[in-house]
């Protein structure tokens, strides 16, 4: 007997679903950077503490991490904390400014072995109590995600010091001296691996990964100086059993070794377009998408149609999580990302 077409249960969430390819009641749909400064109810709970309070706050994280789930029909949380937090924990000094700022940027071997090796318990138990307390005041349809920075993202980070739009210091760096950089990305990628489990241990039902300034690198350089990393961190969660999504932004040039990572999901940026990325991707893994945050500036007709076209360049199979293409504006009217979610659900509904 073929597999029926349509669910017919409300066991599976969409989300999880579509995360493994199988059919869904409507096209799953969540927000990166849900839970931020376009939401009052966020803005207010920051006038009273500051971000890395927030994040070290298990009821405040938890708190602003709902906060998006109450007012949405969301299929999908993600845990509020940053790529950088679990840096702290391996013993690096930072500070947000709002974009993460270094006290030392990493430029020497010494310091790459003075880093801590993660144990999440210790350094950032907080993380996994806020999951924990999420996970209890979610309703049962919406998973919650846990996320990390991929290693060559958070080594942009520690070798800049702060945030760039070039990033030439840590490319440069990248090329001048690749063996200090692969032992701290390899370093970083051992983190990631025990922080993401321990998150699945919490109770992370999906686990994802940004690789956020993947796009600086060339397909060659990319394939060889970040891709590695990657695939050392999922391959090491294969026993965790969870849905595994890589965030390739600006990736699109490298989708070809994109393709033998054993990531469940690939989340694209607007500038790749999903059916493409789909033909190099291959039937085995589902794509998450990609809507550019601009669109949400447009007319409520207009950010129908451009809905229409991502849904249409996603097409009819099964396999897409609706998302944007990158993180949610602060500007962002929040009536505007209740239509998108509300016309998603509505144009897909099966
Ligand atoms: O809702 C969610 O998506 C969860 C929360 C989340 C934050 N950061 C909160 C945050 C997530 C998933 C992140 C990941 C993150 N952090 C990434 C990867 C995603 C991406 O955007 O590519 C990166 C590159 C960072 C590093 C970082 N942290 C930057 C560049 C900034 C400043 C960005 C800005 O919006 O100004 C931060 C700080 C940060 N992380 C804020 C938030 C809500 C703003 C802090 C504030 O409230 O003042």
């Amino acid at each position: 007997m073929a597999a029926p077409a349509v669910k017919t249960d409300n066991a599976t969430p969409n989300f999880l679903a579509a995360c493994r390819r199988q059919p869904v009641s409507h096209t799953p749909v969540w927000v990166m950077r849900q839970a931020g400064r376009y939401l009052p109810e966020y803005r207010k709970v920051r006038e009273k503490v500051g971000f890395t309070g927030l994040t070290r706050s298990p009821e405040l994280a938890a708190e602003v991490t709902l906060q998006p789930i109450r007012r949405f029909a969301l299929d999908a949380s993600i845990i509020f904390s940053d790529i950088m937090v679990p840096i702290e924990g391996m013993g690096v000094d930072l500070e947000y400014a709002p974009g993460p700022v270094i006290g030392t940027p990493i430029r020497t071997l010494k310091q790459v072995e003075e880093l801590r090796p993660l144990i999440p318990e210790e350094g950032v138990p907080f993380v996994m109590e806020a999951i924990k307390l999420t996970r209890a005041g979610l309703p049962a349809h919406v998973p919650l995600i846990g996320f990390c920075g991929s290693p060559f993202t958070l080594f942009s980070y520690l070798v800049a010091g702060k945030p760039s739009k070039e990033f030439s210091v840590p490319r440069a760096f990248a090329q001048a001296e690749p063996e200090i950089s692969a032992k701290l990305m390899d370093k970083l990628a051992d983190a990631m691996i025990v922080y993401l489990k321990a998150q699945a241990g919490a109770g992370a039902q999906a686990l994802m990964l940004f690789e956020s300034w993947g796009g600086l690198l060339g397909p060659t350089d990319y394939a060889r100086v970040a891709l590695p990393h990657v695939k050392k961190i999922i391959d090491g969660l294969k026993d965790v059993g969870v849905p595994i999504i890589y965030f390739a932004n600006q990736c699109g040039g490298s989708l070809s070794s994109i393709a033998a990572l054993n990531a469940d999901v690939i989340g694209l940026d607007w500038r790749t377009s999903l059916g493409g990325a789909r033909k190099i991707l291959g039937p085995h893994k589902a794509v998450q998408g990609n809507l550019d945050p601009a669109h949400l500036f447009s007319s409520p007709e207009n950010l129908r149609l451009r809905v229409d076209e991502v849904l249409a360049d996603a097409g009819p199979g099964p396999g897409h999580i609706f998302n944007l293409g990158h993180g949610i504006w602060p500007e962002t009217d929040p009536d505007s990302v209740a239509r998108l979610v509300d016309y998603v659900h509505a144009r897909t509904a099966r």
